[in-house]
């Protein structure tokens, strides 16, 4: 495959940036987005030219650092996956591809397509810890009975690789899902009820002094996000908000 892409090139935080047009020849379909940037890079290289700036880790869709919005979709066009999982045969020869970093106040450029997403550890820090008394006779974790229904949806909460595509995708640049999937992985364990007040008041309140915006309840988060993490996780955390303020 022949491929036209634009690329936003931004050389640090102050620099305005700006998108440069690169041709890629000989793609393979079974490389992944990653693997063709890769290249892309080489040839860069072999040039003497600075290559581009993009983050990944795993490359197997679990760590959640690869970000880019690809033709204006976090993670591109597939569904269900991170930008490291997305192949080339999503593409056609001859397209013409737009690659930018993921764009929203709270997630400002480094350079090129590489943002700042530590305000999602900042608001996970407020979050704090669970509290476990060690002392005498623990109960072992695995004899505390959970109804499955409650174990299921905090396992589907905690699938979240905080990526951050979520806020990507908003209108508003919305970290409710984002929060909201670390507040439920919590809030519908046992283990997880002692904080659970203090938790979701700490974390909401990060959440807003970062700079995120408000979510309308548009949807566009749970349909670009890789792990399908479901809004119902937003009504649950607006429920623990509403019940801890009320009761604090
Ligand atoms: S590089 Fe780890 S999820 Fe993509």
């Amino acid at each position: 495959m022949n491929l036209n892409l634009k690329i936003w090139r931004q050389k640090n935080s102050n620099d305005k940036g700006g998108m440069h047009s690169y041709q890629i020849s000989d793609v393979s379909p079974d490389m992944s987005f990653l693997e063709m940037l890769d290249v892309l890079n080489q040839q860069l290289n072999d040039k003497g030219e600075e290559p581009i700036a993009f983050d990944h880790d795993c490359r197997e869709g679990i760590c959640g650092m690869c970000s880019l919005q690809i033709n204006g979709e976090p993670h591109g066009p597939d569904r269900g996956v991170t930008t490291c999982q997305l192949h080339m045969r999503k593409f056609n020869d001859g397209d013409t591809i737009y690659i930018e970093p993921f764009r929203a106040k709270a997630f400002p450029v480094i350079k090129d397509l590489v943002v700042d997403r530590s305000a999602f550890d900042r608001i996970q820090h407020a979050g704090g810890f669970v509290s476990v008394n060690t002392s005498g006779n623990t109960q072992d974790a695995n004899a505390i009975p959970i109804p499955k229904a409650d174990a299921d949806k905090a396992f589907d909460a905690a699938t979240c690789i905080g990526c951050g595509a979520c806020v990507a995708s908003c209108k508003n640049a919305s970290a409710m899902l984002y929060v909201s999937a670390k507040v439920s992985q919590f809030a519908l364990l046992p283990q997880g009820k002692v904080e659970a007040k203090d938790r979701v008041l700490n974390m909401v309140k990060a959440m807003d002094e970062e700079g995120f915006g408000n979510c309308t309840n548009t949807g566009a988060c749970e349909v670009e996000c890789p792990k399908g993490i479901s809004l119902e996780n937003i009504a649950r955390m607006n429920r623990e908000y509403l019940s801890a303020s009320l009761k604090k």
